[in-house]
């Protein structure tokens, strides 16, 4: 239900989009009028970038363009690799990724903010993303940040920047599908975050790092790290009705459960919850799916609350043995595709966003001068 007071701007339409679109009740969404079940069976990230940012799927031509500016634009500036290797040594990724993204407009070879111009910024901030995670990843472990491949698309580039080796066929296709599912969801907090930097005519890096650092907080990107600290508390499959029963008798919040639109499943999390089936039967370690699947029972027994996209990515990214704190940089590398179309959309059709507030303060009074002041 619809908070009376307009807290949280629920059912609130703060603009208009053509780029994508959600059914809550139905449990649907669509990019471009493309359902997300359609596009995770059929389509890569890079042709979802394509999508979003055009509004129509690739041509064959388009597509191999695509592909070939995303792999010219992802290797990283050796000033950007610096910065990368300074915040690694005292800060986590998140903090990286957004400084990073702030920092790359100073080697953004276009001055101007054409349309033109715009679309090229947004695919060098693609194309970057990823390989800013990649290299933050390595440099902390102490290993060299390895250059990206001309022959690898987005997905298995960064598993190949990640680690060193080319992944497996299906594990990259299972990444490059998750990447597809993140691309975007309509005027989620760091969408609208950008959106709002956008309609002050900022340009597309700040814009771009507004969302970056809208995404941060455990109600929204951060919630799959939070999952995984969930799980790991939980231990067992065994354990978590229990946990769970305990938790809400609590008044307190599973995390991975609850969406502001979704009333039902949210269509990305069944896709999901199927790759994190497969990917821990691949990897020989199921516990993260086994468990997941014990809460999310227990969770619709006790509240009927279903999971989000995020419950299931946890366990997800914890089969491909990925560090916790790289899942919201992982979101945002997905969900940079979605930012720069909007900012972009924003731009072509802009008004200044600045809504009301309703002031509840003292009511108006006579100044006091220091000394009477008790
Ligand atoms: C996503 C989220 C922020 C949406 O928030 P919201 O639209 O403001 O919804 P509310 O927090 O007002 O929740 C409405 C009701 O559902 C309950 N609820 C919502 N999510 C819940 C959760 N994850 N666990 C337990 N109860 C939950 C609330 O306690 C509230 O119950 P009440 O009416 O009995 O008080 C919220 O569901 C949440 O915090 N989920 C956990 C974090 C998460 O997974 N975030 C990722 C989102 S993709």
């Amino acid at each position: 239900m619809a908070d009376a007071t307009g807290k949280g701007l629920e059912g609130v339409v703060a603009a208009q989009t053509k780029i994508s679109d959600v059914d809550g009740r139905k449990g649907k969404l669509f990019y471009a009028g493309y359902d997300i079940a359609d596009l995770a069976a059929h389509a890569t990230f890079e042709e979802t970038i394509h999508l979003l940012h055009h509004l129509e799927l690739p041509t064959a031509s388009q597509l191999s363009e695509t592909v070939a500016t995303l792999r010219a634009e992802s290797t990283l500036d050796p000033s950007l690799v610096e910065l990368v290797a300074s915040l690694a040594e005292r800060t986590g990724p998140m903090t990286t990724l957004r400084t990073a993204v702030s920092a790359a407009a100073a080697l953004d070879p276009d001055d101007q903010q054409s349309p033109e111009a715009n679309l090229r910024k947004a695919y060098r901030l693609m194309a970057k993303t990823p390989q800013i995670v990649a290299t933050y990843q390595r440099l902390r472990t102490g290993a060299d940040a390895i250059e990206p491949r001309d022959d690898l698309g987005v997905a298995a580039n960064f598993l190949y920047a990640l680690t060193g080796k080319q992944p497996d066929p299906q594990v990259a296709r299972d990444f490059d599908v998750v990447l597809v599912l993140y691309a975007d969801h309509t005027l989620n907090a760091s969408t609208f975050a950008g959106r709002v930097a956008a309609a002050t005519l900022a340009d597309m890096y700040a814009a771009a790092t507004a969302a970056v650092a809208t995404l941060q907080g455990p109600l929204h990107g951060g919630a799959i790290e939070a999952v995984r600290e969930m799980l790991e508390e939980i231990g067992s499959p065994e354990q978590a009705p229990g946990w769970v029963r305990e938790r809400l008798a609590a008044k307190q919040k599973v995390m991975g459960f609850g969406h502001r639109v979704y009333k039902t499943w949210d269509p990305r999390a069944t896709v999901l919850r199927d790759i994190a089936e497969r990917l821990g039967r691949q990897f020989g370690d199921t516990r993260w799916y086994d468990t997941s699947i014990r809460v999310q029972e227990a969770v619709m027994e006790e509240k009927r609350l279903y999971p989000n996209v995020d419950f299931y990515t946890a366990s997800v990214y914890s089969a491909l043995g990925l560090p916790p704190d790289l899942y919201t940089p992982l979101f945002a590398t997905a969900r940079m595709a979605g930012w720069t179309a909007h900012i972009r959309e924003q731009y072509a059709d802009n008004r200044l966003i600045r809504p009301d507030s309703e002031y509840v303060g003292p009511a108006p009074r006579s100044w006091k001068p220091l000394e009477s002041r008790g």
